[in-house]
C-alpha cells in the first residue's frame, strides 16, 4: 500500500498510514489548499470542500472574477505575501523592485520513497526506505521564479509528518528572502488551546497552556539559540484534551538557533500555525539559480492526548534523530566535578571523588570548566584549549588514565564557540569574535561569542580540540555554551547580507559538530547551554543527552523534567543528584527524593561525595545499582505522566517497559500538611489481566492498578516526600 496518494479527478494529495491522515488539493487558479489533518480516513470523498464564501473586503485571486473565492480566509498551506491573504505569511520576499507579492501556485509534484536527507541541517532519518514516504510539491510565484518546494513525509508505523521546504531562485534576479518558514498550517474553524514551553535559566520548559483567542501569538528565540525562554516547540489540543484524552497536535522545530512561531486566529475562528527561523533580523540573498533550505518541523497527531504525543515524539527521536555510537545504548551513570569544587579543585582532590564514585558504581568521571588556559575563574580563557599548567599535579593525561585505571570512563568539558577578552586567541584574533566594527561589544559571564560562521575559527579550534584528544583519551564531551549572542555581525558580508549571519553561524557549529563526531565516534556528547538553554531537536541529532538545567533542586526539576518530557525522551534529559542545601535554591530535600528525580533522566551526581556519611555513600550506592538494573526501562521505556506538578502539589509519572511487563512509578509531594488530602494513584498502560507484584511484595492485577488505584501511604511525611514504586509482571505459566 502506498502512503501518499493524488487523486487525479480531485486534484487531491493524500498522506496516510494505519493511524493519520493529512490531505491537501489544488485548488482552482491552482493554490493548495490544506483539506484536513487528524485521524485516519480510508477514503476522502470531498465531504470537507471548502465553501464558496462571498467575504466582504476581500481579495479574490488575481485574473479571477469570481467572489465567492476568498484568499482571504482560504486554508492555504505555505502562503505567501500581499496577493489577498492577509494573515501571517509562511514567507516573505523582496524582489529587486523592492516588491515582495509572492502568490504561489502549483507547478508539478513528486513522490519518493523514503526521506530525503537536508542539506547541512540536522533532520529525522529512516534507517530503511520502506519506513516512510516523501511528497515534494512544488508551487511557483511566476511573477518573481520563485518555486518553493514544500517536502511532506509520512512514516508508515508512526503519527508523524515532517514538513521543511527549499526555496530556489530559477530566475536571473536577486531576491532576498526575509521570512522563510519551514511550515505553515492552516486548521478549520475549531476551539484550540496552546501549549507552549517556556521559562528562563534554572526554570526552563515550564508548561503554559492557554485559550487561543483572536490576533497571533508570537513565542520566539533571538538570542542565537534555541534559548532557556521559549522552547522551538508547540502543542495545539482541544480544551477538554488531557493526558489521556482527546486530540492533540504537536511542532517541534529540529533547529538549534534563532526561531520563530506564529499562531493566528483569524476572523472566522481558523487558525493558523507558522514555525521555523525567526524572520525577526532575518535576510537571506538568493541569487540566480540559488536555493534556501529551511530546517524541519516534526508535527505528530495523537487522538488519546498528550501522553501518546509524547511518546510517539519519543520514539521518534530515541529511533530516527539520534544517530551514531551512543544511539539507543544505555548511558553511564556519571559524576560531574562542578558543584563539588567549582574551579577550586587540585588532582588530589578529584582522585578523592574518583576513588569515592568508583565504590559507589559510578561509571563515568567528568571534569567540568577550569582545566584549561589561566582558567581560575570565568573571565578568562575561553579559547585558549591547552592544558592548564601546573592546575593538576601530573596533568590531563594522568588523570585520565587514573580514571580508567578503575574501570570508569573520563569526560572533559569544553565551550568551544566562546572567546574570553583575556586570552591568547583573543591577543591574536580579537577580530574573530562577534563584533560591529567601531562599537563597544557587550559582554555576558566576562566573554564574547566567536562568529563560527567562519571557517577559519572552526578550523582554529577544532585543531586545539584534536591536539587535546589525540593525546588525552577522552570518552564524553560536556559542549557548553554560556551567554546569548549579541553584536551579530560578519566582517566577511556585505551590509545587505548581515542578516544572514546568525543561521551562518548555527550551520558552521553543525558543521564543526558533524566533523567532530566522524572524527571522534565514539565519543559521547553531552549539549549544555548554561544549563537548558539549547535543549532541542537538531542538537539531539548531534548530542544524544543535554544537561537540562543548571538546576539540580529535586523539586524545580519536577516540573523542568515533566515539562521536558512533553517532546524530548528521559534518555536525553541530564539529572543530577546535588548537594543540599541546593546551590540555585537553598532548598534541603533527601537523598531519596534527589535519587528519584534524578533516576528520572540519564542519571548523574554532582556533589562532593567523598565528604558524605558512609549511610548517604551506601543508599548513593543502592540508588545506582537499583537504576543500573532497570536503565534500560529508565532511558528507552515508555514514559507515562501520571500527575501534573503545574496543577498542584504533587507529580507522578512512570516508566513502563515496552512489553509492559515491568514499571517504575514515581510519585512526588512538594509540600505536607496536618491533615493530608488522601491520593489515589492510577497507573496506566499496565496489562489489565496481568498480575503484578507490586515493590517485591503484594500482587494485583493490572486493572486493579490502574482503575481503582491506590492510596499513597498517608504516613508519609515531611515536604518534598518522594515514593518509588517498582512492578513486575508475574510469569504466565
Ligand atoms: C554552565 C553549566 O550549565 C554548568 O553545568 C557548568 O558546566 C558551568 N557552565 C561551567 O562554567
Amino acid at each position: 500500500m502506498h502512503l501518499i496518494e493524488f487523486d487525479e479527478r480531485q486534484q487531491l494529495f493524500h498522506l496516510k498510514n494505519e493511524q493519520i491522515s493529512y490531505i491537501m488539493n489544488i485548488a482552482s487558479g491552482g493554490y493548495l489548499q490544506q483539506v484536513y489533518f487528524g485521524k485516519r480516513l480510508q477514503v476522502y470523498s470531498g465531504i470537507r470542500a471548502y465553501p464558496d464564501l462571498n467575504i466582504q473586503f476581500s481579495p479574490n485571486p488575481a485574473h479571477d472574477k469570481d467572489r465567492s473565492y476568498s484568499l482571504d480566509v482560504s486554508l492555504l498551506e505555505y502562503p505567501g505575501n500581499g496577493f489577498g491573504d492577509f494573515r501571517i505569511p509562511a514567507h516573505s520576499i523582496y524582489h529587486e523592485n523592492g516588491s515582495q507579492v509572492t502568490d504561489l501556485r502549483f507547478k508539478r509534484y513528486e513522490i519518493r520513497q523514503g526521506k530525503p536527507t537536508l542539506t547541512s541541517l540536522p533532520a529525522t532519518y529512516v534507517m530503511d526506505a520502506s519506513e516512510a514516504e516523501t511528497l515534494l510539491i512544488v508551487l511557483e510565484d511566476v511573477g518573481s521564479k520563485i518555486e518553493m518546494e514544500l517536502s511532506y513525509t509520512i512514516y508508515k508505523d508512526r503519527n508523524v509528518i515532517t514538513r521543511s521546504t527549499v526555496v530556489r531562485n530559477t530566475g536571473s534576479e536577486n531576491h532576498m528572502i526575509k521570512k522563510a518558514a519551514s511550515m505553515s498550517l492552516d486548521f478549520a474553524n475549531r476551539p484550540f488551546d496552546l501549549l507552549q514551553l517556556h521559562g528562563s535559566w534554572g526554570n526552563e520548559r515550564q508548561l503554559c497552556r492557554e485559550k487561543i483567542s483572536p490576533g497571533i501569538k508570537l513565542l520566539d528565540s533571538k538570542r542565537g539559540a534555541s534559548s532557556h525562554q521559549h522552547n522551538p516547540f508547540v502543542c495545539l489540543v482541544e480544551p477538554s484534551t488531557d493526558e489521556t484524552h482527546g486530540e492533540a497536535y504537536g511542532f517541534c522545530l529540529v533547529y538549534s538557533g534563532n526561531h520563530e512561531t506564529m499562531v493566528e486566529r483569524d476572523q472566522l475562528g481558523q487558525t493558523r500555525v507558522t514555525m521555523g527561523i525567526n524572520s525577526f533580523d532575518f535576510s537571506w540573498k538568493l541569487t540566480a539559480g540559488e536555493s534556501f533550505q529551511t530546517p524541519e518541523v516534526v508535527m505528530v497527531y495523537s487522538e488519546q492526548g498528550l501522553n501518546e504525543l509524547s511518546s510517539t515524539y519519543h520514539d521518534l527521536f530515541n529511533e530516527r534523530l539520534i544517530r551514531g555510537t551512543h544511539k539507543q545504548k544505555e548511558r553511564p551513570v556519571l559524576i560531574n566535578n562542578w558543584e563539588a569544587t567549582y574551579f577550586d579543585f587540585s588532582e588530589e582532590k578529584l582522585l578523592e571523588i574518583i576513588e569515592e564514585a568508583q565504590s559507589l558504581g559510578i561509571e563515568l568521571f567528568v571534569l567540568d570548566d577550569g582545566w584549561f588556559g589561566k582558567r581560575e575563574d570565568d573571565t578568562t580563557s575561553l579559547g585558549d584549549w591547552v592544558e592548564f599548567e601546573g592546575k593538576l599535579k601530573n596533568g590531563l593525561r594522568f588523570l585520565s588514565q587514573e580514571v580508567h585505571k578503575r574501570g570508569m570512563k573520563f569526560g572533559l568539558w569544553l565551550e568551544p564557540e566562546m572567546i574570553s577578552p583575556v586570552s591568547n586567541l583573543y591577543n591574536e584574533h580579537a577580530e574573530w569574535a562577534f563584533h560591529i566594527p567601531g562599537r563597544d561589544s557587550a559582554v555576558a559571564r566576562s566573554q564574547y561569542v566567536l562568529n563560527f560562521a567562519l571557517s577559519e575559527v572552526r578550523d582554529n579550534i577544532y585543531q586545539q580540540l584534536k591536539a587535546i584528544l589525540d593525546t588525552v583519551e577522552v570518552d564524553y564531551i560536556k559542549w557548553d555554551m554560556n551567554r546569548n549572542m549579541t553584536e551579530v555581525y560578519s566582517l566577511d558580508l556585505p551590509a545587505e547580507e548581515q542578516g544572514s549571519t546568525a543561521h551562518r553561524y548555527m550551520l558552521g557549529v553543525y558543521a564543526f559538530v558533524e566533523r567532530l563526531r566522524s572524527d571522534y565516534p565514539e565519543l559521547l556528547l553531552e549539549g549544555c547551554a548554561g544549563g537548558g538553554g539549547r535543549f532541542d531537536a537538531g542538537w539531539l541529532y548531534y548530542m544524544p543527552q543535554i544537561w537540562t538545567s543548571d538546576n539540580s533542586d529535586a523539586v524545580s526539576r519536577l516540573k523542568i523534567q515533566y515539562g521536558t518530557s512533553l517532546a524530548y525522551p528521559p534518555s536525553s534529559m541530564g539529572a543530577h543528584v546535588s548537594a543540599i542545601p541546593n546551590h540555585q535554591t537553598q532548598r534541603s530535600t533527601s537523598l531519596a527524593t534527589r535519587g528519584n528525580v534524578a533516576m528520572s533522566g540519564v542519571l548523574g551526581y554532582e556533589l562532593d561525595i567523598s565528604s558524605l556519611t558512609t549511610i548517604e555513600k551506601e543508599e548513593i550506592k543502592e540508588q545506582i545499582a537499583f537504576y543500573k538494573q532497570h536503565r534500560s526501562l529508565f532511558q528507552f521505556g515508555k514514559f507515562v505522566r501520571l500527575l501534573d506538578p503545574f496543577l498542584g502539589n504533587e507529580a507522578a509519572w512512570m516508566f513502563i517497559s515496552k512489553d509492559k511487563k515491568e514499571a517504575v512509578v514515581f510519585y512526588f509531594r512538594v509540600m505536607t500538611q496536618a491533615i493530608r488530602p488522601l491520593q489515589v494513584l492510577k497507573l496506566q498502560q499496565l496489562l489489565p489481566d496481568r498480575q503484578y507484584r507490586v515493590n517485591g511484595s503484594d500482587i494485583y492485577l493490572g486493572d486493579e492498578l490502574m482503575y481503582a488505584g491506590f492510596f499513597i501511604d498517608p504516613g508519609l511525611e515531611g515536604d518534598y516526600a518522594s515514593q518509588l514504586f517498582h512492578l513486575k509482571a508475574l510469569e504466565v505459566e
